[in-house]
């Protein structure tokens, strides 16, 4: 097949590149010139492991290329792929702007009958909003259909998730269109699961609302432990083992970020007031994951009394390992939250800390390693589980911290790993451990 995707960002460029992997013939198309360059010489603008090697292969095979015109790819692609961003209006509802504007490029230049297949996250009945914009534009002789194709690719791990996933969704008006976009997938090897448009674009949103719900409720869990003298890691492993459960998202932590979750929820929240239902329970979800990102502001503060004056190092920048995405990291309001009260704060991550200096405040110092990073400092927190922190050496703690106090908002170590070591650690939903003791 022929196929075009349009934005080669982290949904377009992780679909297009594994659409070819599996033999499709596959351009990528994208507005910003810059990119296309970067990306012809296969050099990707996002860190994601896997991808870059993936695509140069696809490049080199002849079944990838890349350009910033869709009226070229339109002449003979039997199929587009829309995957530009869907962002967050100021009322939380999701912004369709880009998708407007891909929507009345494909009108205005169709040539012939084409399949247009939606992978960005969009509100239910958007795709039927498309098919009409597109509808009222293009020659009546040519036909198309509508898919909407949710992805559930997880940043850092996209391209196993793409070749392991656990279903491809295909919402679909008729059998014909869903059955060529059945074909596209099969070799994926992935089970593959069809239904109607809305279901589809729902199944989106509702996914992403409950592995959210299942971290809130974790979360609040935790707290409840840690006034309890309960350990809440031996909680969500105990919850976990009934299959109905599962023990997958039942991590505490200092909650969830990202591009999907946070945009996710409050653009549910929104399209369920707008059938005038109050989704009371997704609310409570989002404000518990609120106040779960300035958690380790106020341990840290009712640790060491007040923060004013204090040198306070941020262990991981990224709203999770193995990537080098800022959206929505706490590391954003805890490092916000840190400066307000006075702190000097020194930042590390493995690989975000420059995409963390467009974000972060320019009061923020950045550190090139862990060490550098806990120098001289009254406290380190860890924001995010890179495998480097998680094997840090608390040799470095003791030697180089002011006083060797850990709280990590991750819970990256158990009980035991951090006993007799000679340090202080506060983790989350779980019992202090001061040098030997575990204080219950
Ligand atoms: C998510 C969905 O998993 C994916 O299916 C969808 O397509 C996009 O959104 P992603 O945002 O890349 O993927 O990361 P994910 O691994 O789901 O983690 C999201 C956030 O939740 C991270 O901040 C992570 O730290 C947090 N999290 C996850 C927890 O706090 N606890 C958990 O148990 C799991």
């Amino acid at each position: 097949m022929n196929i075009t995707v349009v934005g080669a960002g982290y949904v377009g460029l992780v679909t297009g590149v594994s659409l070819a992997d599996i033999g499709h013939c596959v351009t990528c198309v994208d507005v910003n010139k810059d990119k296309i360059a970067k990306l012809k010489v296969g050099l990707s603008p996002i860190h994601e492991p896997g991808l870059e090697s993936l695509m140069q292969k696809n490049i080199d095979e002849n079944r990838l290329s890349f350009t910033s015109s869709l009226k070229e790819c339109l002449k003979d692609t039997d199929i587009v792929y829309i995957a530009v961003g869907t962002p967050q209006n100021k009322d939380g509802t999701a912004n369709l702007s880009f998708i407007e504007i891909v929507a009345e490029d494909i009108a205005l230049n169709i040539s012939k009958d084409i399949v247009i297949v939606t992978k960005s996250t969009v509100p239910v009945g958007t795709n039927e909003y498309i098919g009409g914009l597109i509808k009222a534009k293009t020659p009546k002789d040519i036909s198309f259909d509508i898919v909407s194709n949710p992805e559930f690719l997880r940043e850092g791990s996209a391209i196993s998730d793409t070749f392991n996933g656990d279903r491809i969704v295909i919402g679909a008006e008729n059998d014909k269109a869903a059955s060529i976009i059945e074909q596209v997938n099969k070799p994926f090897g992935v089970p593959i699961f069809k239904t109607d448009i809305r279901s589809a674009e729902m199944i989106k949103y509702a996914s992403n609302a409950f592995l959210a719900t299942k971290i809130s409720f974790i979360n609040e869990i935790s707290t409840i432990c840690e006034k309890l003298g309960a350990n809440v890691d031996d909680v969500a492993k105990g919850m976990g083992k009934d299959k109905r459960v599962g023990n997958q998202f039942l991590n505490a932590g200092i909650g969830y970020g990202g591009s999907c979750f946070p945009k996710d929820t409050n653009a549910l929240v929104q399209i369920a007031g707008g059938v005038e239902h109050d989704f009371n329970l997704l609310k409570a979800v989002i404000n518990v994951n609120n106040n779960q990102q300035a958690l380790l502001v106020d341990k840290a503060r009712q640790r060491l009394g007040s923060l004013e004056g204090k040198r306070i190092a941020l262990l991981g920048l990224a709203f999770k390992p193995n990537t080098d995405d800022m959206r929505e990291a706490a590391s954003i309001v805890i490092s916000t939250g840190l400066l307000q009260e006075g702190s000097e704060v020194i930042a590390y991550d493995p690989i975000a800390n420059e995409n963390a200096k467009h974000v972060l405040s320019n009061e923020v110092q950045f550190a090139n390693s862990i060490s550098e990073a806990l120098t001289e400092v009254n406290l380190a927190l860890i924001i995010t589980e890179w495998r480097e922190i998680i094997e840090m050496d608390f040799n470095n703690v003791r030697r180089l911290m002011i006083e060797p106090i850990i709280i990590d908002g991750r819970n990256c170590f158990s009980l035991d790993m951090v006993k007799d070591k000679g340090i202080e650690y506060h983790s989350v939903g779980r019992p202090a451990v001061i040098g030997e003791t575990v204080l219950i």
